[in-house]
């Protein structure tokens, strides 16, 4: 995939005295039906997470709280999305390389993903995905 085919997603904001309601829906709001939830949080100052691209896997990433900058590359171009609202995310298509980093103190990024679990789904080495990218 190509760094345009990756987007913010603007999600539904449920506006009450008290306290506001977000929430996303498969094939809807998010353009893939959902397998598999996971969190990052407790990162450490400077720390970054990722450093890999999926080859089949799309994700949605949401900063439920806090701050972070998602930084996707397509082997030619690369984006930088700030995170910084739980009422938006940002879409990440199937093989980019993507880290995740500047992480405020307790952020916390929620991570929605169409496949399961699959460790022969990450390209780790950059090497390998600029030859995944480019042959
Ligand atoms: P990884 O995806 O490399 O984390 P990040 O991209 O945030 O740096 O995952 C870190 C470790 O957690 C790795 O050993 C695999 C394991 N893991 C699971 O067992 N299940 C999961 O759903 C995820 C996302 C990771």
């Amino acid at each position: 995939m190509k760094i345009d085919n990756a987007k913010i997603i603007d999600l539904p904001k449920v506006l009450d005295d008290r306290g506001n309601l977000s929430f996303f829906q498969s094939m809807d709001h998010v353009p893939f039906e959902m397998k598999r939830v996971y969190w990052i949080y407790d990162v450490p100052g400077g720390e970054k997470r990722g450093g890999h691209a999926f080859k089949e896997q799309h994700e949605f990433i949401i900063a439920l709280s806090g701050s972070f900058d998602v930084v996707l590359f397509d082997g030619t171009d690369e984006k930088t999305f700030s995170l910084n609202r739980s009422y938006y995310g940002v879409y990440v298509p199937n093989g980019l390389w993507r880290h995740i980093q500047n992480f405020s103190t307790n952020s916390l990024a929620l991570i929605v993903s169409d496949m399961a679990y699959s460790a022969d789904d990450y390209i780790r080495d950059f090497d390998e995905f600029k030859k995944f990218k480019h042959g």
